[in-house]
């Protein structure tokens, strides 16, 4: 019997040894241990032995239980060991290894732009919104207070689709305007938001291209004014420029959607042929703003005795060139890696307000 004994011990010990993987390691605990297992089986069999032979037999065969699982868990920490120092080889990065330089990408300047003026605005509170590029008459112009037969429509050298089912006349979008109708009808005030976006007009030359990106700006509230609209677009325009004394001009102007209506000129200097922006002398247009028409805010479903606000909008091509020095607006959609090359940004430097743009 003891030798009996003694035989199971060194085989349980010897397959808990042998065993080379967590997996088998746990095979061999459940063929010594388990329900069925060969040190289970051999504990059923004292029942039916006197109580002398039971006791010694019971004795023997629990100090070899003990001994099997202290010798599972030896086993089990050295496997678990073996398993976490395979994987880390693995999962090595040999940091010596050179860089390659040809796959590096670079952000394009209309999203440099977009991502710097989105960093100014939403350091002043405001979030960023979204809208179709293919419109309706209803929101490209109607509720934008452009009636039926209004003059400025023609300004707009709208493309239009093919009628629908329905003999609707679908069209892409001329600005980015819309966007604040659709956005006032789901969001009740207080809004602020900006709308970078792409808009369509037919055009094509060396200042204009058929599509091409805006970014629109809205606050509505109870008490905004045409003194928060001129103190935004200032602190707007000289953190974008990076020049703290960028004069900033007013001009009275004219949109459907706006009244009163102000179009905003930075200064600048064309002296020796060149274009310096900062004090100089001369004035630079970049975007269209005004105080919301209460007639728009009727058609987005807001009372205009109760709520009010401004609006702007701006091309963000325009201020690119500007900002980059970029001379020509048509190898923006060339792809051409050259010139992306050139004017590109390094994905890695995120602009922000902070960290300077
Ligand atoms: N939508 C105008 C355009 O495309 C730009 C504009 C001007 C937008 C004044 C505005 C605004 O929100 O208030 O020319």
């Amino acid at each position: 019997m003891m030798n009996d004994v003694d035989t199971l011990r060194a085989e349980l010990l010897a397959e808990v040894d042998g065993a080379g993987t967590l997996d088998a390691l746990e095979q061999v605990r459940i063929a010594a241990l388990g329900k069925k297992g060969r040190l289970t089986e051999r504990m059923k069999t004292l029942g039916a032995l006197d109580p002398d032979a039971r006791r010694a037999a019971g004795q023997a065969l629990n100090t070899v239980k003990d001994a099997v699982t202290m010798a599972l868990e030896t086993r089990k920490t050295a496997l678990e060991g073996t398993a976490l120092d395979a994987r880390l080889m693995q999962e090595t990065v040999d940091v010596s290894l050179p860089t390659r330089p040809e796959a590096k990408g670079l952000i394009h300047p209309i999203t440099q732009t977009i991502d710097e003026l989105t960093a100014i605005f939403a350091e002043m509170g405001f979030t960023v919104a979204e809208g179709p590029d293919i419109e309706t008459d209803y929101y490209n112009f109607e509720a934008l207070n452009f009636p039926p037969d209004h003059p400025a429509r023609q300004d707009h050298d709208t493309f239009y689709l093919t009628p629908d089912a329905n003999g609707e006349r679908k069209l892409l979008r001329t600005h980015t305007s819309p966007v604040q109708i659709r956005h006032m009808q789901q969001t009740p005030p207080p809004i602020r938001i900006i709308v970078p976006g792409r808009t369509y007009r037919s055009d094509h030359d060396a200042t204009h291209s058929p599509m091409f990106h805006q970014v629109e700006g809205l606050v509505i509230d109870k008490t905004t004014h045409m003194g928060h609209l001129k103190g935004c677009l200032i602190d707007f325009c000289r953190a974008f420029f990076g020049i703290d004394d960028l004069p900033v001009r007013f001009r009275p102007s004219y949109f459907p959607f706006t009244e009163p209506s102000a179009e905003v000129d930075i200064g600048c200097s064309r002296a020796g042929g060149g274009l310096t922006i900062g004090a100089g002398g001369d004035w630079l247009e970049i975007l269209g703003s005004g105080m919301v028409h209460p007639n728009v805010l009727r058609y987005a479903g807001i009372d205009p005795d109760e709520y009010q606000g401004f609006a702007f909008g701006m091309g963000i091509e325009r201020i690119a060139m500007l900002k980059y020095g970029i001379p020509d607006l048509r190898p923006f959609y060339d792809s051409d890696l050259r010139w992306l090359k050139h004017y590109g940004f390094v994905p890695i430097a995120q602009p922000s307000v902070a960290g300077g743009l």
